[in-house]
């Protein structure tokens, strides 16, 4: 049982979390507070409180884990539960998809999100939804990865009876700079989504008591005197009583408040030569290390390394732990490190890289598991050539583990050390990557600053296929900025490019992006003209999945247009291309978009039988937020079928899942399925609500067509009520926008909706 003086209201509001979390609203609390101030113990003592009432609690320390490895945090709390509920975890067990299957980019926010719900929807199943508390200590420390994973659980939490708890010291972000997290948290509080628990230091009455109950038979005074040399820090308050305990003579009023916040190079002053050096070297190791990696770098035996470890223990340097040792905190390790002169340190990082690689098995798997490390130790030892190989093998390998922002970090090094190397043609390779992934996380910025750079260099110029490639996605960047002329100067380029060095994928490629820019310019005609030859390029190169791609999208300019019949022949050749390529994320795509060409020809079983294919397709995939964007759709249908309350809770669910994953566009289209189920029920004014905020969402997308459509659903709506005046007035915005697009379906609907047919 741990003994707590004071913090009775700090301890409330962590009770009540815990009520509130077990009614089923969860949050976070972010407990804050200088070192020693007593962070981590108030969560020991809330922990019993937890564990008397039966609620599981699970702990991860930050400050064990290795900042390089993605999710190693995340990794405590998921293993902590696995030995606890023998379950399995599904983090890093979930195979990313290969990403040379996918004609695009890969979005790897929604990847990433499509992680996140699965280790969401595990840890909500621990206890039955009963409630969970997950404790951060120290999450100042936390890994990249991890720290979005925790951004995402806390954004669920409130809507679920999971309880995070974590614990943040801000003096120690000016050491790591982990900036990562200061987002996090800021943004978290931004939005209240958590609470924030500011702790300080004790009363002088709880200095006094807590003094009392470290030495028996102290008196006020020496309470009062202890108060004032340690302002009541209690981490201080223990260490001066633990001084008075070994030396009861000591005279406290020579102790000033100065000489008890020591610095480092104080508290340590005492170490024996030997046993600093050993902590020095133990440093380059890293936060934890063990006794045969430090016997073979000091070249000493167990017998005389135990000693030294004894000594460091003793000033707290360091502890015991079930593999080893661990410096006492991380701020403890850098101090060490920093004292090593450089070229020593360099030396001693090549001395670990080379004693980690040969003492482990020329095995793949096993490789993977040190690979981290060996890519760490070999860059700083500077030994270029390998750490670029290990560098870029831990890239693929966080990457493949969702784990997009280390990988980030290892290109960053590789790119450094093809530089010291002055390998051009990794160089190449690794800034492609770079921007590939910056790209995928929705940093358009960066990943335009990284290909425009490239774009003027000699080594890129002089290969047609990487050339091209560029160009094409400096098109695609264009686009997203909606700077369309720019965007088709660039496909014009990299079609040209394609053509010289005669590569067939990046001709079609470049027609495809030339062809979606006219749509977005509306011409579509000329839109469809280079959709056709995109098409007989793909015929070339008997490339199932580009052609179905460009079936799927010419289906959607016919779909826009109206000419709902040539939309569905080529949404069937797309659905039988894409199956010959097996690529269930578009099938289901195809299905979902014929569904709605069927909505639109108010033929709503086939367009169920054509969102049921879809939905069967989406489930293939596993992708969660994917499967309900279809079911959501589906529900148009449902509506119409008499089914409306199934419709309305596959819209909600959905919206809750947009929420975390910021998908407005997602949201905007549930809106309307209730709109749709509103207006069925005779709701008009309910209906009409859901339409204004679908409409106002795809407002601040700027979305055209959505915006028509949305406006003819609040006409109609309108025109149910007996409103004609209002109805009529949104069917002409609604024919204007439609109009203006070229949308011929719509148009002529609107047309004689307005009697100017
Ligand atoms: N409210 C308290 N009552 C009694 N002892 C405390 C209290 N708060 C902290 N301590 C003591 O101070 C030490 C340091 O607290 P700790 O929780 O580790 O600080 P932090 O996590 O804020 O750095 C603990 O080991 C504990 O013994
Ligand atoms: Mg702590």
């Amino acid at each position: 049982m741990h003994e707590i003086i004071g913090r009775n209201s700090e301890l409330k509001i962590l009770q009540k979390a815990l009520e509130e979390m077990e009614n089923g609203r969860g949050n976070t609390i972010v407990i804050e507070g200088e070192h020693g101030v007593g962070k981590t113990y108030l969560c020991e003592v809330f922990e019993e409180y937890c564990t008397s009432k039966g609620v599981p609690f699970f702990s991860a320390n930050a400050k064990n884990c290795e900042m390089e490895r993605p999710y190693s945090t995340f990794s405590q709390i998921l293993d902590s539960i696995r030995s606890a509920h023998n379950q399995m975890v599904p983090l890093g067990l979930t195979p990313f998809f290969n990403h040379r299957e996918v004609v695009e980019i890969p979005d790897l926010r929604v990847a990433q999100s499509f992680l996140y719900e699965k280790v969401y929807n595990f840890i909500k199943s621990i206890n039955e939804g009963q409630g969970i508390v997950l404790f951060f200590d120290s999450v100042e420390w936390i890994d990249a990865s991890s720290n979005g994973l925790l951004h995402y659980l806390a954004m669920k939490a409130r809507q679920t009876s999971i309880l995070i708890l974590c614990t943040f010291t801000p003096e120690d972000i000016l050491v790591n700079r982990n900036e990562r997290v200061k987002d996090t948290l800021f943004a978290l509080a931004n939005e209240k989504l958590c609470t924030r628990v500011r702790i300080s230091n004790l009363t002088r009455e709880d200095t006094i008591e807590l003094v009392k109950l470290y030495l028996k038979n102290s008196t006020k005074q020496t309470g009062e005197k202890i108060y004032e040399i340690t302002r009541g820090n209690p981490q201080l308050i223990k260490n001066v009583c633990e001084l008075i305990e070994r030396n009861p003579k000591i005279n406290l009023y020579e102790l000033t408040p100065d000489m008890l916040k020591i610095s480092y190079d104080t508290k340590f002053s005492g170490l024996g030569g030997r046993a600093e050096e050993i902590a020095r070297i133990a440093s380059v190791i890293g936060n934890a290390f063990d006794m045969q990696t430090m016997s073979r770098l000091t070249q000493k035996n167990e017998e005389e390394l135990l000693e030294y470890f004894e000594e460091l223990i003793a000033y707290e340097v360091i502890e015991e732990t079930d593999e080893g040792y661990m410096f006492k905190t991380p701020l403890v390790r850098a101090y060490f490190y920093s004292k090593i002169p450089d070229n020593q340190r360099t030396e001693l990082h090549r001395t670990v890289a080379e004693y980690i690689a040969r003492s482990i098995p020329r095995k793949e798997e096993e490789v993977n598991k040190k690979i981290y490390q060996l890519a760490y130790h070999y860059y700083h030892g500077k030994q270029y050539e390998l750490a670029l190989r290990y560098l870029l093998r831990s890239a693929e390998l966080a990457y493949e583990q969702y784990g997009f922002e280390q990988s980030l970090e290892f290109l960053k090094m590789a790119d450094m050390c093809a530089d010291n190397i002055g390998n051009m043609f990794v160089k190449l390779e690794i800034k492609t990557k770079i921007g590939d992934i910056q790209y995928g996380l929705g940093n358009f910025e960066e990943a335009t600053k990284i290909y425009s750079s490239m774009l003027n260099e000699q080594i890129a110029m002089s290969d047609g296929k990487v050339y091209s490639e560029l160009n094409r996605k400096m098109g695609m960047l264009a686009n997203l900025r909606t700077e369309y002329w720019e965007a088709l100067k660039y496909y014009e380029k990299a079609l040209e490019v394609a053509k010289n060095s005669k590569h067939i994928y990046e001709i079609a490629m470049a027609h495809r992006g030339a062809g979606y820019i006219y749509l977005r310019l509306g011409n579509w005609r000329k839109a469809l003209d280079e959709y056709m030859q995109a098409m007989g390029m793909a015929d070339k190169v008997k490339d199932p999945l580009l052609t179905g791609i460009i079936f799927l999208e010419m289906g959607n300019i016919y779909n826009m247009r109206g000419n709902l019949e040539d939309a569905i022949m080529h949404y069937t050749m797309a659905i039988k291309n894409l199956t010959n390529a097996k690529n269930y994320l578009d099938i289901a795509r195809a299905f979902c978009n014929m569904g709605d060409v069927y909505v639109q020809k108010e033929d709503y079983s086939t367009a169920n039988e054509k969102f049921a294919l879809a939905i069967d397709y989406a489930n293939k995939t596993g992708n969660e937020s994917f499967l309900q964007w279809v079911e959501v759709n589906r529900g148009f249908a449902l509506i119409k079928m008499g089914y409306i309350d199934d419709a309305r809770k596959k819209c909600y669910a959905f919206i809750e899942t947009c929420r975390a994953n910021k998908n407005r566009f997602g949201t905007a289209r549930a809106f309307r399925v209730l709109g749709w189920a509103e207006r069925e029920d005779k709701h008009y004014m309910e209906a009409l609500e859901f339409f204004n905020l679908a409409l106002e969402i795809l407002e601040s997308l700027a979305v055209p067509y959505e915006i028509g459509r949305e406006l003819y659903d609040i006409g109609l709506t309108y025109e149910k009520m007996d409103e004609m005046e209002k109805a009529r007035s949104h069917y002409a915005r609604a024919l204007e926008i439609l109009s203006s697009i070229g949308a011929g379906y719509y148009t002529k609907k609107l047309k004689i909706k307005l009697g100017r047919e």
